[in-house]
């Protein structure tokens, strides 16, 4: 794990090339799915984040043998749909709420018990929201009034249903998809909105019978899938950290290396193009047609940025952008509104409010605005002491804050970058930031 605060001296100036770690989101859905496959599947660009270990330990307590032979090389050995054993104990999915929540469909209709929980952040966090649909297919599930420990027990095979979501949320359809591969029937889910598609490109990619219909997405139960090689691209959440602090400092070019441009994703490279970034993208070359995850070379130059109004369903397809969008906005000249964002309320923090408590600390005049927040720019930090309350992107976002503060900034609670950044302060330190550990 990484240390418990950052200082990082104001200024700075970026240039060069950076290569950030591995995808959460696809990295969790290729040891899940490789876990439930037939034959191997073998992954590199493997994210090491504490989150993705998470994953990797759990599978491996429900019998899924796993290799690594590099911190980012993994090959994990499928027992098949019908393969996975009831683990000694709980399965304890530390920080991550993706783990949590895709375990919940993929155990679903198991022949064994489970019970899942994770570090205090996660048991704070809402699980009946994937609870819900999940019952509906006939799974036996139990929550703490809505909250972890999650409790599933075996029973009878689960039957597809048609689910609306009620939210945009990818960890929702991906539990309810997960448990579609064991029901009986086509299962369908339609989503308001769009949000993160990783698990039906990669679904389609081992071989299930996946098709979209529009907003809806239908599986058929009791097809086996197929191990395969995943090369997981650059996370484009660790990008967006860079891609900020390149407009705020960045005399020279910054390029960001091989990174996932999947359109469900990259919502901040509107927003930020609408604020007046000079930002580049060079598509790579990538194989598998509509179930590959596009890559790109990522370009951006220092720039001025003006404030902008967000709201919608760009909300969505940059939800976990905000901390380090938030930051942009300081920056920026004018006043920034973002509304419908009232799912930032409930990830590894509430991150309206705890964005806003830290914007003021460090000067920035920023109201919470029913599920929103205001945010007048263009005066910069003052510097100060900034609490993350253990979010990994905040602590980040704060840190790159520094480019344009009058003096230090020391971030409080750090250690969980490590769930999706390891080396983000030896990153930031290469890119020109200058931080250091407190
Ligand atoms: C994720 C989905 C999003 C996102 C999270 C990762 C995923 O959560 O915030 O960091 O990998 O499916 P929601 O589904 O709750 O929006």
């Amino acid at each position: 794990m990484s240390t418990a605060g950052y200082r990082v001296q104001p200024g700075g100036v970026l240039g060069g090339e950076l290569t950030v770690p591995g995808d959460k989101s696809i990295s969790h859905r290729a040891l899940m799915l490789g876990a439930i496959a037939r034959g191997d599947t073998e992954i590199t660009g493997f994210l090491s984040g504490e989150d993705c270990l998470a994953t990797l330990r759990a599978l491996q307590s429900l019998g899924v043998g796993i290799e690594r032979p590099a911190e980012s090389h993994v090959i994990v050995h499928g027992v098949g749909l019908e393969g996975l054993r009831g683990a000694a104990g709980p399965l304890d999915m530390g920080n991550a709420g993706t783990a949590m929540r895709l375990f919940m469909g993929l155990l679903s209709g198991c022949a064994f018990d489970s019970t899942l929980l994770g570090d205090s952040s996660l048991m704070r966090r809402p699980m009946e929201r994937v609870a819900k649909p999940l019952r509906q297919m006939g799974a036996s599930i139990d929550t703490r009034e809505g909250l972890p420990p999650v409790v599933l027990r075996s029973g009878p095979r689960l039957e597809a249903i048609d689910y609306r979501l009620p939210v945009a949320s990818a960890q929702v359809k991906s539990a309810v998809l997960l448990a579609g591969l064991r029901a009986k029937g086509i299962t369908r889910v339609t989503e308001p909105a769009p949000a993160r598609d990783h698990t039906e490109r990669m679904l389609r990619a081992f071989g299930a019978p996946l098709r979209k219909e529009g907003p809806t997405v239908a599986i058929e139960g009791g097809h086996s899938l197929q191990g395969m090689r995943i090369q997981v691209p650059a996370d484009f959440s660790s990008a967006a950290f860079f891609l900020v602090a390149g407009c705020l400092g960045a005399e020279r070019e910054l390029v960001l290396r091989n990174v996932g441009i999947n359109p469900t994703r990259t919502g901040l490279l509107q927003l930020l193009v609408q604020m007046g970034a000079d930002i580049r993208v060079s598509r790579c070359p990538s194989e598998g047609g509509e179930s590959a995850e596009p890559i790109a070379d990522i370009a951006v130059r220092r720039s001025e940025l003006r404030g902008i109004r967000v709201a919608g369903p760009v909300v969505a397809l940059s939800i976990d952008e905000f901390p380090a969008f938030f930051i942009a906005a300081a920056c920026a000249s004018g006043e920034t509104l973002v509304q419908d964002a009232g799912e930032l309320r409930v990830k590894e923090t509430d991150r309206l409010a705890v964005m806003a408590a830290g914007l003021t600390t460090l000067g920035v005049e920023n109201r919470l605005q029913g599920d929103g927040l205001w945010i007048r720019g263009g005066s910069g930090f003052t510097g100060g002491i900034v609490d993350s309350q253990g979010d990994h992107r905040i602590a980040m976002a704060f840190a790159i804050a520094a480019l344009r503060a009058r003096n230090p900034i020391e971030i409080r609670d750090v250690a969980n970058v490590g769930t999706s950044f390891p080396a983000f302060e030896q990153t930031a330190r290469t890119a020109g930031l200058r931080i250091e550990a407190s």
